[in-house]
């Protein structure tokens, strides 16, 4: 993590959570954006209307965001991470400084983090519904280095080798991923976790909307399911420019909802690279009870 997230990370750890907060819980890139859209509309009986006016970066704020403003934004422009101009949430977040930190939000709140279990309040779980999301590395480090294409400045150079290179060494903002994915994982039966892969996702989207809506008590007709599991289609997501978080523009520009794929990965690693990340996850998941259902 960028050094100053050491400044806030006490007041993250002892941060109040409320017995109403729903949190999404990810590694970056394996679904984030997809699962708030599902969670708050699911909460918000359905209401399309709002979530066109109003961007999901603000109806679902990023906790590491909204603490840190303006450490850890200003480092990393600093350090040439990011390209702040081409990241909508980030930038939107940083022109409006005047925003209160999560903790001031009315209830109820919907609230993204990055962040791993650990680093978050030791009650969250016993107080709050907690989702989170999986999916396998290999997607995620390709999904991740496009998005350092989106808002890299100095990334823009590295190649996706590089990009792999520090991935696997743990170097990446968030990383270490399978350990981040374990935390959560060993409590996927407490009645309020909701453990979620991805690639379950791609598969039966309905089924995943289902099991959600009961997860969050929410009762929806048949119907209701099936429309907003239309709604929230990649194509149709993917222009929606209030969950669609690009600003680049042009036919090369990257999209914050990029393709969508399981299993993407295979078109991006060549011989050595697939080796070592198979290396890279039988290493990480020796002694776990934790799979991908990509990877047996
Ligand atoms: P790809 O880059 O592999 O396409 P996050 O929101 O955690 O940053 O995750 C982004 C990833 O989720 C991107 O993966 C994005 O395309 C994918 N995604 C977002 N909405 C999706 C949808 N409706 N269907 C499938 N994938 C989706």
């Amino acid at each position: 993590m960028p050094g100053a997230f050491k400044k806030h990370a006490e007041a993250i750890y002892n941060m109040e959570v409320r017995p109403d907060d729903v949190w999404v819980i990810t590694f970056p890139r394996s679904g984030t954006t997809w699962t708030q859209e599902m969670v708050w509309l699911l909460e918000n009986n359905l209401d399309y209307e709002t979530s066109k006016e109003k961007p999901l970066y603000e109806r679902f704020p990023m906790i590491e965001i909204t603490s840190m403003i303006p450490d850890i934004a200003f480092e990393l422009i600093k350090t040439n991470f990011m390209n702040l101009g081409n990241f909508q949430g980030l930038s939107e977040a940083v022109r409006h400084a005047s925003w209160s930190t999560v903790e001031k939000y009315s209830s109820p709140r919907f609230i993204k983090t990055h962040l791993p279990l650990s680093l978050l309040p030791p009650n969250l779980l016993n107080t709050a519904k907690v989702v989170y999301v999986a999916r396998d590395p290999r997607d995620v480090v390709v999904s991740y280095y496009y998005l350092h294409k989106m808002v890299g400045k100095s990334l823009l150079r590295a190649n996706f080798s590089h990009f792999w290179e520090a991935f696997r060494r743990d170097l990446l903002p968030w990383t270490p991923i399978v350990s981040h994915t374990n935390e959560a994982w060993v409590q996927r039966d407490h009645p309020n976790m909701h453990f979620i892969f991805y690639e379950d996702m791609i598969k039966d989207l309905v089924g995943e909307v289902h099991r959600m809506s009961q997860f969050l008590n929410r009762k929806y007709s048949e119907e209701c399911i099936i429309n907003l599991s239309q709604y929230l289609s990649f194509d149709n997501l993917r222009k929606n420019k209030n969950v669609n978080n690009t600003t680049t523009e042009g036919k090369d520009a990257v999209q914050f909802i990029r393709k969508g794929e399981a299993g993407g990965w295979r078109s991006h690693f060549d011989e050595k690279m697939e080796i070592q990340a198979e290396e890279f996850l039988m290493e990480k998941l020796k002694g776990l009870s934790l799979s991908y259902p990509s990877f047996q």
